[in-house]
């Protein structure tokens, strides 16, 4: 559904990491990354898929069957325990028997070492940020790096004595073992985090891995992707009949093309007016993909029982759920009205399977997205989610594979649940049409100023407070509204947007003279972590 606008990833994989689906999908050489609550770990991700390998997060305990089913090589991450915590997360034991190159990453090398007989000891002191690293020369781990190369470190615990078989390959400036490994075996660990930009080799470091040592290809790309997911749709859908939900956003309009271009006219797109929209985006959105698509879209306005659902609802979770139920019903009625419907797409993305769905590993649900976590236990419609391995940025390049507009590429990120999640605190009509009219100045002087493409995500939130103020001679008490813009590459971290003080100023100025019942406007200059983009 709508998450959609924004979203994820796609998903045709055979992946082990949701239960609800998996199979949209073909047997592809992949790369399991393991996830031991690393903050890093989509990280390790994307840097495979920039390696031209596709790769996929599972959970750090998951079966040893599942991970090896189509896997050339698996990457254990880092995260936050010490193996000494009581419940510290362990591997399956079983992946060191499948034949199947390892790497293991900080905690993940620890792990492994526990896991095969070495010895890993509470450091006396922790190594943090930047560090000089000395590779064992000629190791083709190593292969293209200098003999002091820089790196990033983030730990405690230290391995003291590698596992039997292992030797020491490279070591930090100050002599702790750095990096280990069993060539016979093709098992390789990092105390560094060659995921991230500070350690100046570390992706030199992952295709070695990739390439030299597991014998990966680089064959994943958008292409390859449009090709492998039209067939693994029509594998799965055969002759049946799919209903989607389309937004408008990014992701929705993609994989409505991607599935059109697969089954043809047995695609049912529906727009849902759920009355939680920005404004004039129904028009605008409606418009865009009758004529650029060329979708035939059904339109069901839905507005008065989302809201009625909503009313009085303050808890953000509760909010998502209900949209999210809410969504489904209607969607099941839909199909009933058209008959001979089976499936329902979903433009769910990667990072909402990362988050909401216990890919995380030890660590926490975040949000339930809507279109994952905030679906209802029982669903008539069997659900497919073509676009859910990927990472926001690939839907775009698959997007652009496709031949789809950049304007419509372009279009900022829009959660599933709308303005529901941006309005804090009860959602009613009134404080909808106040949110709707003030996000539509924001970002008309965003655009007026240029920055629309510079800005990854903006829009305003509607704060359940109210303040004084002073308007010709009156005192006023009204609502207060809070500014967001980020920079990101796909939503799982970001950082606020330096925003020019003139266009603060026009976006203050407009609100405040503007709309009616807003008398204060702030910006927030938070980043994720530790926030998050959305306010609820
Ligand atoms: P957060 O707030 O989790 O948001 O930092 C990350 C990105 O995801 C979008 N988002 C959603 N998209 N359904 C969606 O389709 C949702 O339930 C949802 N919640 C957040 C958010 O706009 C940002 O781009």
């Amino acid at each position: 559904m709508t998450r959609g606008d924004e979203g994820s990833t796609g998903g045709v994989a055979t992946s082990g990491t949701d239960d609800r689906e998996g199979k949209v999908g073909v047997e592809r050489t992949r790369v399991v990354i393991l996830d031991f609550g690393s903050q890093y770990t989509h990280l390790i991700a994307r840097r495979i898929r920039e390696c031209g390998v596709y790769s996929e997060v599972m959970r750090f305990d998951a079966d040893p069957l599942e991970i090896a089913r189509g896997t050339s090589a698996i990457v254990l991450s880092g995260g936050p325990s010490s193996i000494y915590d009581e419940g510290a997360p362990r591997p399956n034991p079983g992946i060191f028997g499948a034949g199947i190159p390892v790497l293991g990453i900080c905690y993940g090398m620890q792990a492994m070492t526990e896991a095969l007989g070495g010895t890993v000891a509470a450091g006396t002191t922790h190594e943090y940020g930047p560090m000089g690293f000395e590779p064992e020369t000629g190791h083709p781990l190593f292969a293209g790096l200098d003999r002091q190369t820089q790196v990033w470190m983030s730990h405690g615990d230290e391995v003291v004595e590698p596992p039997p078989g292992f030797s020491v390959l490279g070591r930090s400036a100050d002599g702790k073992v750095a990096s280990i490994g069993n060539d016979a075996k093709r098992f390789y660990g990092l105390q560094f985090h060659p995921e991230v930009i500070h350690t100046e080799r570390g992706k030199r470091v992952l295709e070695n891995y990739l390439h030299e040592i597991a014998g990966i290809p680089s064959n994943w790309s958008p292409a390859s992707f449009v090709g492998e997911t039209i067939d693994a749709i029509r594998a799965e859908v055969g002759e049946g009949r799919v209903v989607c939900a389309l937004s408008g956003g990014v992701d929705s309009s993609v994989m409505s093309v991607l599935l059109h271009k697969a089954i043809g006219d047995r695609l049912i797109p529906i727009f849902v007016d759920n009355g939680l929209l920005r404004k004039n985006e129904d028009r605008d959105v409606i418009e865009r993909l009758r004529e650029k698509l060329d979708l035939k879209v059904d339109i069901v306005d839905a507005r008065e029982r989302f809201l009625t659902g909503l009313a009085g609802v303050e808890d953000p979770e509760r909010k998502r759920k209900i949209i999210g139920t809410e969504f489904i019903r209607v969607f099941e009625e839909e199909a009933k009205a058209q008959g001979d419907v089976e499936f329902l797409a979903q433009g769910t993305l990667y990072p909402d399977v990362i988050e909401s769905v216990s890919v995380k590993g030890p660590s926490a649900t975040i949000k339930s997205h809507h279109n994952v976590g905030g679906l209802p236990e029982r669903m008539n419609l069997k659900l497919i989610e073509p676009l859910k391995t990927l990472f926001k940025d690939e839907v775009r390049k698959v997007g652009a594979e496709l031949g789809i507009d950049a304007d419509i590429l372009g279009r900022h990120p829009f959660p599933g649940p709308g303005l529901a999640v941006r309005i804090v605190g009860d959602v009613t009509p009134e404080r909808v049409a106040v949110l709707q009219e003030a996000d539509a100045i924001a970002i008309e002087e965003i655009r007026n100023a240029g920055l629309y493409d510079d800005i990854w995500q903006a829009f305003v939130v509607l704060l359940p407070v109210r303040s004084v103020g002073v308007m010709g001679d009156e005192r006023t008490y009204e609502h207060v509204v809070a500014v967001r813009a980020v920079h990101s590459l796909d939503g799982m971290t970001a950082h606020w947007f330096p925003m020019p003080h003139e266009v603060l100023e026009r976006i203050s100025t407009r609100i405040i003279n503007e709309v009616r019942g807003v008398n204060r406007v702030c910006y927030d200059v938070s980043s994720k972590p530790p926030s998050t983009i959305e306010w609820e």
